[in-house]
């Protein structure tokens, strides 16, 4: 079967599970467009785990990199987040159910937020893909979690953090004031989180008949200290969430 591909635009959420690739001794790196794609085996399972950059320009490349040249049956992006909905707070996980370009805006030509000549400004997951990586959160808040230096789990409030599924939001700008995920607020009323890529991801992923899904870990609430919170987060807790999410979704 087509590998999966795994999207990650910062080494930082991917450290540990790039490290247990390497370990395989079976992998292959190739660069193309200046990113690295490195091919191997995860868990019994073939993967092309790509390092896209942030932004959604980084991640559409990315993507169209993996479907065209390492053909793969899926892609599975997983990253950090803002949390845009009042109930999603830092160390929560979000399953992206569909994903919207909060910065896209042809109007007067297109509505708002569509996506020109598609008629569309919301893509949907993989329903399965979707299921299958709730299941992997749901154990991992469980019994990955609880193996968290107590520190750590006390320094960023992770007594009992929660995974919510509903829309994801993109744009290419980092959210960092209360004004500002207000608005967002206010303009997409039931968006639970922020990033940079998965609107991209799931934009290419439609064109070419891709399944994919998308794994957002809550690093910071978008507002004024999201630029102390997310590269705190960043730098401590989002590695070990994905590596062991991730490896409960292959081992699905
Ligand atoms: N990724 C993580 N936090 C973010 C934020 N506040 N804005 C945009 N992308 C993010």
């Amino acid at each position: 079967s087509p590998p999966l591909g795994i999207l990650v635009p910062l080494a930082e959420e991917a450290e540990a599970l790039f490290a247990l690739m390497r370990q395989d001794g079976a992998t292959q790196t190739r660069r193309l467009g200046g990113r690295d794609y490195h091919s191997g085996s995860l868990f019994g399972r073939d993967c092309v785990l790509t390092l896209s950059r942030v932004g959604k320009v980084a991640a559409a490349t990315a993507t169209a990199g993996l479907v065209h040249e390492f053909g793969v049956g899926a892609v599975l992006n997983a990253g950090v987040a803002g949390g845009a909905a009042a109930s999603v707070h830092v160390g929560d996980i979000v399953v992206g159910d569909a994903m919207l370009q909060h910065d896209l805006d042809a109007r007067p030509i297109f509505p708002r937020f569509e996506v020109p000549l598609t008629g569309m400004s919301r893509f949907a997951a993989d329903a399965v893909l979707g299921a299958s990586l709730a299941r992997a959160t749901q154990a991992f808040l469980a019994e990955d979690l609880p193996a968290l230096a107590p520190d750590i789990r006390a320094q960023f409030s992770l007594a009992s953090p929660a995974l919510h599924r509903g829309l994801v939001i993109s744009g290419d700008r980092f959210v960092n004031g209360h004004a500002d995920v207000a608005a967002l607020r206010a303009d997409v009323p039931d968006a639970l989180a922020i990033e940079m890529e998965s609107g991209a991801v799931a934009q290419v992923c439609h064109d070419y008949g891709v399944p994919f899904a998308v794994l957002r870990i809550i690093s910071d609430s978008a507002d004024d200290n999201a630029h102390v919170d997310f590269p705190r987060f960043l730098g401590l807790v989002a590695s070990f969430y994905s590596h062991h999410i991730i490896r409960r979704f292959l081992q699905d």
